[in-house]
């Protein structure tokens, strides 16, 4: 059998073509001794191939002689996902790591707390150099490595999860839910990527198959704009103004989110958004006077609650009442920031924000939100920048204002902003045709980081496409 990589055009057929039709039979994994989705927790696998139908997630144990396989679009770059795999392998203690986007193909060892590239070929000579691949993590070699151990796997002292061999898609721990989740990008820092943030996200989710809606609570309607929605040249063809999220917030019986979203031509397949409008500002105070406007968007929320998978909520940079219905409405909290003294020194305003609206969530039985973390945002890409200083900064957000860091990092590259300043002209006419970084340059370096975030998101908050 022979595999050609011309054959894996997306994330699904390197799944299907190289690991499934060839890899794991090639390396003598019969279909008991393997499973696809697996989870433990808040990680998901892509596959788990095993010599024994035992697996214990027991972290003390010594590392177990089984592949974990993750599988990545041909246009991703391998090296954004080493950290991630790393997290995998030694949570679960697993001896071995694949990871191959069908062009590059690489063999990971643990060692410790750390990862050891094993092996790694061009997709193109996976073929020629099977035999070495399987001198490594075939499954006759990975069974005689077993029996050699002093402690076989299936006598290990607590076995936790028992996969049955008969299912090929599992779930050990949690089930992977299908419920709406919502999630709010807030900093009370301005320039700081929410709006970024907000709209490559959403695209990345709604090319994995999720359905998302994109709700613009910022009276600066960057992500209205951003999302394609501003494409009209004078306030008369202003379509905006009588239509956007604040007849959403403010009436209580109308104005609902299917008769106020409207599809953004950004990205595709097509995101829904309810819109922004600069006339928010001077509408604050209408509804600062209504005290069932904070409490709107969670209503008609639950309206469409089988409408969407994922809801993204851009917000001001602002303590103001429209950050306030965001952090009530959410589920999940993302907080991007550039890592500079002003934005962390920022976090501190965060951190009370959220005790507040906790406070508030408390009174209408909704549990406090749940904070994914911090995303660092806007990251500069100077080596001995991230090498020195990044991770000190990431130390001192968790240190001092206990907010966990996410483990994607967003680098501060110029087609994320081109992105989004993209125009087209009709005639002398220039007309803003603002796309997501995987419309406009689906290789780049961000399009693999907002993938990688997108897959980390979507493992934490137990949704998978
Ligand atoms: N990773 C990045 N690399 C390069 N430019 C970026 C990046 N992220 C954001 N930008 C640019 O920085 C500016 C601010 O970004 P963005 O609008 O996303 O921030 P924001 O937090 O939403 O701002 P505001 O608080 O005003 O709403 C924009 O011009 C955007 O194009
Ligand atoms: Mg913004």
């Amino acid at each position: 059998m022979k595999f050609d990589p011309k054959l894996c055009r997306n994330e699904s057929e390197v799944e299907s073509k190289l690991i499934v039709q060839y890899l794991l039979p090639t390396l003598g994994y019969d279909a008991s001794k393997w499973h696809q989705e697996v989870a433990f927790g808040s990680i998901r696998l892509d596959f788990l191939a095993l010599t024994s139908p035992i697996f214990s997630s027991n972290r003390d144990s010594a590392p177990k002689t089984c592949v974990v396989i993750e599988a990545k679009h041909p246009n991703q770059n391998l090296n954004f996902h080493v950290r991630r795999l790393t997290r995998y392998l030694t949570k679960l203690q697993v001896m071995y790591g694949v990871l191959t986007n069908g062009k590059d193909f690489r063999i990971y060892e643990l060692m410790g707390d750390r990862l050891d590239l094993t092996f790694q070929c061009q997709g193109s000579e996976i073929t020629d150099k099977i035999e070495k691949i399987s001198d490594i993590i075939g499954r006759a070699k990975l069974a005689g490595l077993e029996t050699n151990k002093s402690i076989p796997l299936i006598n290990l002292p607590i076995q936790v999860d028992v996969i049955d061999p008969a299912s090929k898609s599992i779930s050990l721990l949690t089930p992977a839910s299908k419920i709406m989740k919502t999630i709010a990008i807030y900093h009370n820092k301005g320039g700081v990527g929410k709006t970024t943030t907000t709209i490559n996200l959403a695209a990345a989710m709604s090319r994995k198959g999720l359905k998302v809606l994109i709700i613009d609570l910022d009276s600066q309607a960057n992500t209205t704009y951003a999302a394609g929605l501003m494409k009209f040249d004078t306030e008369e063809d202003d379509t905006l103004k009588d239509s956007n999220i604040y007849n959403v917030v403010f009436y209580p019986k109308s104005n609902y989110i299917p008769e106020i979203a409207l599809k953004g031509s950004f990205t595709y397949p097509e995101v829904d958004v309810i819109p922004a409008h600069i006339n928010l500002i001077w509408q604050e105070a209408n509804l600062i006077d209504k005290e069932s406007s904070k409490l709107q968007l969670v209503k008609k929320l639950e309206l469409v609650k089988d409408n969407y998978d994922l809801v993204l909520i851009d917000t001001p940079p602002s303590l103001n009442l429209y950050a306030k219905i965001a952090l009530i409405a959410c589920d999940y909290l993302i907080i991007p920031s550039d890592l500079k003294p002003f934005a962390n020194e920022g976090l501190r305003n965060v951190k009370n924000f959220i005790e507040e609206i906790d406070e508030f969530r408390g009174f209408i039985s909704r549990s406090p939100i749940n904070i994914l973390g911090v995303l660092p945002s806007k990251i500069l890409t100077n080596a001995n920048y991230i090498k020195a200083t990044l991770p000190k900064q990431e130390k001192v957000v968790q240190d001092r204002y206990g907010f966990p860091v996410l483990e994607t990092r967003i680098f501060q590259r110029e087609d994320l902003s081109r992105a989004i300043d993209n125009f087209v002209m009709e005639g002398d006419r220039q007309i803003p045709d603002p796309k997501s970084i995987f419309d406009f340059k689906p290789d780049s370096m961000s399009a693999a980081e907002f993938e990688e975030l997108a897959n980390e998101i979507l493992e934490k908050i137990g949704l998978r496409s």
